[in-house]
């Protein structure tokens, strides 16, 4: 139980007194999927509606989130809209992989994925820290936003393909930003297609798209698997050419491997940007916390940080995190699609309709938190992968198919934080509440100004 009374309450957008009228509820999920929902939302476990012939369930509980997301995951699948958008990025990996290929593709991943081999990446993850803290130096005045995006993809590119040539890392940067800011937005179509090819003829921009993006991944790999690295210095492309199928004993296809490269980077950068821009917002909004986190970096800073061990010297760290991560979700809502007809909580579901979980509800509902509205990171006291625990905290998915990059995420979360503080004091003196924007992921309404107070001498 949590015995303070909580004093920060974060921005977020009203809530409804009732349901939407359908064109309002459509036209604003398109433009924030955070600010259609009702208020009894936050207090049922199950809901449905249907908009536009399209019928949908909202699963609101942690027993209906394991039904769809565990006991019975076999039966839904990620809906027409998913493949249509990611696919020109991400080829055949393993997000869009299902069924038995999914199984094949995460046994063969998983092992790079291991406390251990995240260790490997930690240097990466040091170096990008770097890079950024040199970027912000002597600005008055910083867009984290855009830097965290900047630092997020530094980070995935050098723990990937050790990057260090920054012409080289701005030239995949530039293609992955020219693919989410344009073909790669979704589109009406994209929420009324039937399947992955529907209204082809909007698809011909992405299908473009993924001629250059795919040559230019390729590129990379080739060069390396012609100029292996020495086992000092290895990064997850080292692993992935290394692993064997422990049954036939076979490398990962020349193919496949770029698609799997390519799907860390989709999945990795973007959101672990927004997780570092709201928990640095959340410290603005807490003085006396961040003041806790600063002493926290002080007695442990991130030179001395070597394995994942280390990184439990900055418990306060994952606590603001893990909170950054309940307040705005990296990824607010999940879509899966039943392949066959189906009962969720004594609800039936019929095949195709679309089954929404919502983290962005379910980490605010009144039945499964405390203050859910509040900014309280000792909620998290004692547990240490709370994500695990089945219960009504999801900002990493659930079941099988939860994130593999979820100790990697928080692992450069937290060296990216720490080197940040280790130096500045962040504030915002624009007092204007930043609002959380459901897209794909959770962005700001503006792009704050964060002013850097040094707080120690270079
Ligand atoms: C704060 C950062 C991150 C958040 C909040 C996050 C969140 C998620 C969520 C919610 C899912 C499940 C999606 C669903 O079930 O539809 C997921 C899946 C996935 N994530 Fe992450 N992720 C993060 C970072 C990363 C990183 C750094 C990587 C890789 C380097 C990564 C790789 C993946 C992959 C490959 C999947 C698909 C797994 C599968 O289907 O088996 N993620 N992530």
């Amino acid at each position: 139980m949590l015995d303070t009374i909580p004093s920060i309450v974060p921005p977020a957008p009203p809530i409804h007194p009732r349901d939407l009228p359908p064109i309002r509820l459509l036209l604003g999920s398109l433009r924030n999927s955070l600010a259609i929902w009702p208020d009894y939302a936050f207090d049922v476990a199950f809901n449905r509606n249907t908009l536009f012939g399209l019928e949908s369930a909202f699963i609101n509980d942690p027993s209906g989130v394991r039904h769809i997301m565990a006991t019975n995951a076999a039966n839904y699948v990620r809906p027409a809209m998913t493949p249509r958008i990611s696919r020109p990025l991400i080829g055949r990996g393993l997000f869009l992989a299902e069924g038995g290929e999914w199984r094949r593709q995460r046994r063969l991943l998983s092992p790079s994925f291991t406390p251990h081999h995240v260790d490997i990446l930690l240097p990466h993850f040091i170096a990008a820290a770097s890079d950024l803290v040199r970027e912000l130096e002597g600005q008055p005045g910083v867009d984290l936003s855009a830097a965290f995006q900047v630092a997020a993809l530094n980070a995935v590119l050098r723990a990937l393909f050790s990057l260090p040539d920054q012409g080289e890392r701005d030239r995949i940067g530039v293609l992955v930003r020219q693919y989410v800011t344009g073909p790669g937005r979704p589109q009406l179509f994209d929420a009324f297609a039937r399947s992955e090819t529907s209204f082809a003829f909007t698809l011909r921009r992405r299908r473009a798209f993924q001629k250059r993006w795919f040559a230019a991944v390729d590129a990379i790999v080739t060069a390396r698997r012609s100029a292996p690295r020495d086992a000092d210095h290895r990064d997850l492309l080292d692993l992935l050419i290394a692993v064997r199928d422990p049954d036939t004993g076979q490398p990962i296809a020349a193919d496949e491997v770029r698609d799997q490269c390519a799907t860390m980077i989709f999945a990795g950068y973007e959101t672990t940007a927004r997780l570092l821009f709201w928990a640095s917002y959340l410290l603005t909004l807490d003085h006396n916390e961040q003041a806790r986190l600063r002493a926290e970096v002080a007695a442990f800073p991130p030179e001395r940080i070597k394995t994942l061990d280390d990184l439990g010297h900055w418990p306060r760290l994952r606590l603001v995190l893990l909170e950054a991560l309940r307040l705005y979700p990296a990824v607010p809502v999940l879509v899966r699609e039943p392949i066959n007809d189906d009962v969720i909580m004594g609800e039936p579901v019929r095949r195709g309709i679309q089954v929404y979980v919502a983290p962005w509800v379910l980490h605010r509902h009144r039945k499964h938190w405390q203050h859910p509205t509040a900014f309280m990171p000792d909620r998290f006291a004692g547990q240490s992968s709370p994500w695990t625990s089945g219960g009504a905290y999801l900002p990493f998915g659930a079941g099988p198919r939860i994130c593999i990059g979820a100790v990697f995420a928080l692992a450069e979360a937290q060296i990216m934080l720490a080197s940040l503080l280790q130096r500045y004091t962040l504030a915002i003196e624009d007092r204007r509440p930043v609002m959380p924007v459901g897209r794909l992921t959770i962005q700001p309404s503006h792009a704050p100004m964060f002013k850097l107070e040094r707080t120690r001498p270079r």
